[in-house]
């Protein structure tokens, strides 16, 4: 089975922009709230402390999904296994449970990173492999080229963003979708369809949102530094949202908000 359809790494808790006492004291709550499965990347600069903070936590090394991504600057042949390594050492692991491509290259030639990270898996540093930020053409060029099939493609999603066709190409090629800015960092408050929602419910609005995405067959990455939000995000297993209330708010998905826009950063791509 997928890792990240397993019922305990379904809700992940993402450790970005954390460092320091916020990323240690926001793990422990999120470890004490019931999350095994952690999301961290080279370009958060926090490997060392998500490491500290998790081989302290109390739980089994077996019991935790432990994600990292390769940063971009490490797309070659010299510098990419090396840094898989050195992520390795960081988190105080032998081999991580899923290890991302963070973003596409510029250029948007896939194939030698591709190639590159499926050796870092050949290699024994990575149980599963998979990527971030990619569009439907890349998931169909990545299901091509590689021999094992990559467990995500981790984007941004949530309610106010239209990802339809991502989430087409996530059935043609078989490459689950995983989600990250869940809750629009926090844009989806301005909406009160959800609040409206969860009162049906007794759940918040935040739990709504996270609900909806979960019930698009899209695996969760939240992150929050208070302990209340932490759990809360977590509680969304005991109701289930009825296809009238997912169907409302698939009309907000019209709303177009993205937060990572083309340009931000060297590797975004154009977008689907
Ligand atoms: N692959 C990629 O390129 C990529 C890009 C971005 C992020 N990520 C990953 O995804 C994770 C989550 O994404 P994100 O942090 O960008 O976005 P997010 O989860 O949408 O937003 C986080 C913000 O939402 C607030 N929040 C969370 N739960 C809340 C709740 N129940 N009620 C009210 N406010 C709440 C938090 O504030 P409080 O602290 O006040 O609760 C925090 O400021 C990151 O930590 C990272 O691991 C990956």
């Amino acid at each position: 089975m997928n890792i990240y359809f397993q019922k305990s790494f379904q809700r992940g808790f993402g450790t970005f922009p954390l460092k320091g006492d916020d990323l240690r004291n926001a793990i422990d709550a999120a470890v004490d709230a019931g999350y095994r499965a952690f999301d961290t990347a080279q370009m958060y600069g926090n490997e060392a402390e998500t490491g500290a903070a998790l081989a302290a936590c109390g739980v089994a090394r077996q019991n935790l999904c432990i994600t990292t991504k390769v940063h971009p600057d490490n797309y070659t042949p010299e510098k990419f296994l090396p840094s898989v390594e050195a992520s390795l050492k960081a988190l105080q692991i032998d081999r991580v449970d899923v290890l991302l491509l963070h973003w596409p290259p510029v250029g948007g030639d896939v194939g030698p990173s591709l190639r590159l990270l499926q050796s870092a898996k050949e290699k024994g540093l990575a149980d599963a492999i998979g990527v971030s930020n990619y569009t439907a053409k890349m998931m169909r060029e990545a299901r091509a080229i590689l021999d094992v099939l990559p467990v995500t493609n981790q984007i941004e999603f949530h309610p106010l963003l239209n990802q339809q066709k991502l989430l087409a190409a996530a059935t043609e090629t078989g490459i689950p979708l995983s989600s990250y800015a869940s809750v629009a960092r926090g844009e989806v408050f301005k909406h009160s369809l959800f609040a409206e929602i969860g009162k049906g419910y007794d759940k918040s609005a935040a739990q709504v949102v996270l609900r909806w995405i979960l019930q698009k067959g899209v695996p969760l990455n939240t992150m929050s530094t208070k302990s209340e939000n932490i759990r809360a995000n977590f509680e969304i297993m005991d109701f289930t949202l009825s296809s009238i209330d997912m169907d409302r708010i698939d009309t907000l998905t019209s709303t177009g908000y993205r937060i990572v826009k083309t340009g931000l950063l060297p590797w975004v791509p154009e977008w689907d």
